[in-house]
């Protein structure tokens, strides 16, 4: 059995991921594909709970070094409940934010030490690694226009991060604008602005040119 493909979106706020992991992972599944969707921070029952924690309350209810611990906790039990499983037994895992989201948030945009983060990285990862990373980018304004009105639609509140001001979300718009630029083989940049159809057909494109795609 070979070892699943792990795919990770990520992206700041309003960006229309959720709707195109839905829409991939329904792809995939017509090519025959044994698929888990997830998400973090969450994706096993203990990460969830972390992700009440950490996602609600004021917006300097935590300060950026704990989220970073809080987001970690969730992850290594994500990752050992969820994405090693499914990995093992060949499944395709397809993941609404991963490590990126840390080095954004907390990091680039939150001001965390590079060296605090890389170590968890190293320490924590255990070799899980994005094969494939889709970074959305869109103009700030827009993100944070479409993600109020999804929250105002859907009768929730904005997270705290939401909620966090335009210059952290343009420092955030950035980080994630580097790690693409850094990683070009694992990652690709999609222009998150188009239409929902727009922007699946570059998700697909992206998909079946980088990872061989067959059940
Ligand atoms: P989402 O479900 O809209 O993606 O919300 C998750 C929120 O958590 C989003 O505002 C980004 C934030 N987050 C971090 O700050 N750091 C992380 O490592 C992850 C995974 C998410």
């Amino acid at each position: 059995m070979t070892r699943g493909r792990f795919i990770t979106f990520e992206g700041g706020e309003g960006a229309g991921k959720s709707t195109q992991v839905r829409r991939l992972v329904a792809r995939l599944q017509n090519e025959g594909l044994d698929v888990v969707q997830t998400r973090e921070p969450g994706g096993s029952p203990g990460a969830e709970a972390i992700r009440n924690l950490v996602l609600k309350g004021e917006a300097d209810r935590w300060s950026p070094v704990t989220e970073t611990l809080l987001m970690y906790g969730a992850r290594r039990d994500h990752i050992e409940r969820t994405i090693q499983p499914a990995l093992a037994r060949g499944a395709w895992v397809i993941c609404d934010r991963f490590a990126d989201s840390t080095r954004a948030y907390q990091g680039g945009a939150g001001g965390v030490e590079p060296a605090l983060i890389s170590a968890l990285e190293a320490h924590v990862l255990d070799e899980v690694r994005p094969d494939l990373t889709l970074v959305f980018d869109l103009p700030v304004g827009i993100g944070l226009a479409r993600a109020e009105s999804f929250a105002n639609s859907e009768g929730h509140a904005e997270t705290r991060f939401e909620s966090k001001g335009v210059a952290f979300h343009e420092r955030l718009r950035a980080a994630f604008l580097a790690i693409a630029k850094a990683e070009p083989n694992r990652c690709a940049l999609i222009d998150a602005s188009g239409s929902m159809d727009e922007v699946e057909g570059q998700v697909w494109t992206t998909v079946s040119d980088r990872l061989v795609v067959h059940g």
